[in-house]
């Protein structure tokens, strides 16, 4: 089966209901082991995926479980456990994980573990210890191409230890697997549906000059366009969503992570011509200000805008944002370095994002 964008690690979702009972089932009928966890899911898929979202107490330690998604497909599950017990340090290790029979022998494997290893950098692993039943060739094999150095053989299980990579490129956070929604709006990925929102947006005078979408696009440069906000996310540069009302799509809202390094998050947005002057610029900007909350290492989000758009001023003030001052010339803009207002808002301060991201 072609999957339609890179698989990642998100917080268990319902939004793979179908295909995790069918990865479930196939795995079930392959090893014949029980089927109590199948049955449980199948009676209430919400509140079994509700269980395992969020940080557990499971083996005597913290857990963390993830699911590897693509779209509507489930690929396969990884627990990291954030601290060994005796017993885990001889067996069991801090990562556990499984591909789904059906998405076997692909490489899923290698990639989820791969992306497994930058979570427990998040979590501040920097030495993790995974074992396998000896004999199990092919998790080897995924353990061998992460890194994994042997380190002798306990109660049947191949021990291995692996030094958690740096990440050199940075290491964006999950996908969120609720879509941040506030008021009339919520924000989803982007879709090759959304082509005709890049067409509306390519004829408004000013959205081409500020962004990457191509004034009056082609469908074909449409879909390009679209085609690249479909991946930013998985190389790290960022969150880019479809601002969404009633189902229809109005605009574009990201959260970009250029300055991730200094905690700075910069967002920018845009809502059809003529879906305007109906609140969801500023409800949108509301939801990606929650969720940005809830993004490791952003402690402040700036919004870059020209003195004359009154529009984008009222919405960001609507939303909280407070002027910082005037930049003069800061950005080129349609060929001339424009003047810019800069509005912040502060982050980790609230007591609510604050104990999102659990510091
Ligand atoms: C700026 C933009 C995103 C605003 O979108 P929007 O959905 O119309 O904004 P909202 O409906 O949420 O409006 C927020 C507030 O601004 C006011 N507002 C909107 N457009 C306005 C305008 N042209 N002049 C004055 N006030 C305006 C609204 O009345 C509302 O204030 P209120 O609640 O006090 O009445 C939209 O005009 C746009 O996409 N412009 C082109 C791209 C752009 O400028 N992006 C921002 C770059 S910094």
């Amino acid at each position: 089966m072609r999957l339609i964008e890179p698989p990642r690690l998100l917080p268990p979702t319902t939004r793979v209901r179908q295909s995790w009972l069918d990865g479930e089932l196939a795995d079930r009928g392959a090893d014949g082991g029980e089927t109590r966890l199948l049955e449980r899911a199948t009676a209430n898929f919400g509140q079994f995926v509700a269980e395992q979202q969020g940080v557990l107490l499971r083996w005597g330690v913290p857990a963390t479980i993830f699911w590897y998604v693509s779209g509507p497909h489930y690929l396969g599950e990884l627990v990291i456990r954030h601290e060994l017990t005796p017993a885990l340090a001889e067996a069991g290790g801090h990562i556990g994980y499984s591909i789904a029979s059906p998405w076997r022998g692909k490489g899923h494997g290698t990639r989820m573990l791969s992306a497994g290893l930058a979570e427990c950098r998040r979590l501040g692993l920097r030495r993790v210890l995974l074992t396998c039943a000896v004999g199990n060739a092919a998790s080897r094999r995924t353990i061998l191409a992460n890194g994994g150095v042997p380190d002798g053989r306990a109660k049947g299980e191949d021990r291995f230890w692996i030094e958690v990579p740096d990440g050199g490129a940075p290491q964006t956070a999950p996908w969120p697997a609720t879509p941040p929604a506030h008021g009339s709006v919520v924000l989803r990925e982007f879709t090759e549906a959304d082509v005709h929102l890049a067409l509306e947006l390519g004829e408004d005078p000013y959205v081409p000059l500020i962004g990457s979408l191509p004034a009056h696009p082609s469908r074909q440069e449409a879909e390009a366009w679209i085609a690249r906000q479909r991946t930013h996310h998985a190389e790290g540069r960022g969150f880019p969503f479809v601002i969404t009302a009633d189902g229809t799509a109005v605009g574009t809202i990201g959260l970009w992570l250029r300055k991730l390094s200094e905690g700075i998050g910069i967002m920018g947005y845009s809502v059809s011509p003529e879906h305007r002057r109906r609140g969801f610029a500023a409800d949108a900007l509301k939801a990606i200000t929650e969720f940005a909350g809830t993004v490791p290492g952003v402690e402040r989000i700036e919004l870059y805008i020209e003195p004359w758009n009154r529009g984008s001023i009222r919405a960001a003030e609507k939303a909280g944002y407070r002027r910082e001052g005037l930049l003069p010339a800061h950005q080129e803009i349609g060929g001339t370095a424009r003047d810019m207002l800069l509005y912040v808002r502060t982050l980790g301060c609230s007591p609510c994002s604050r104990s999102s991201r659990g510091t």
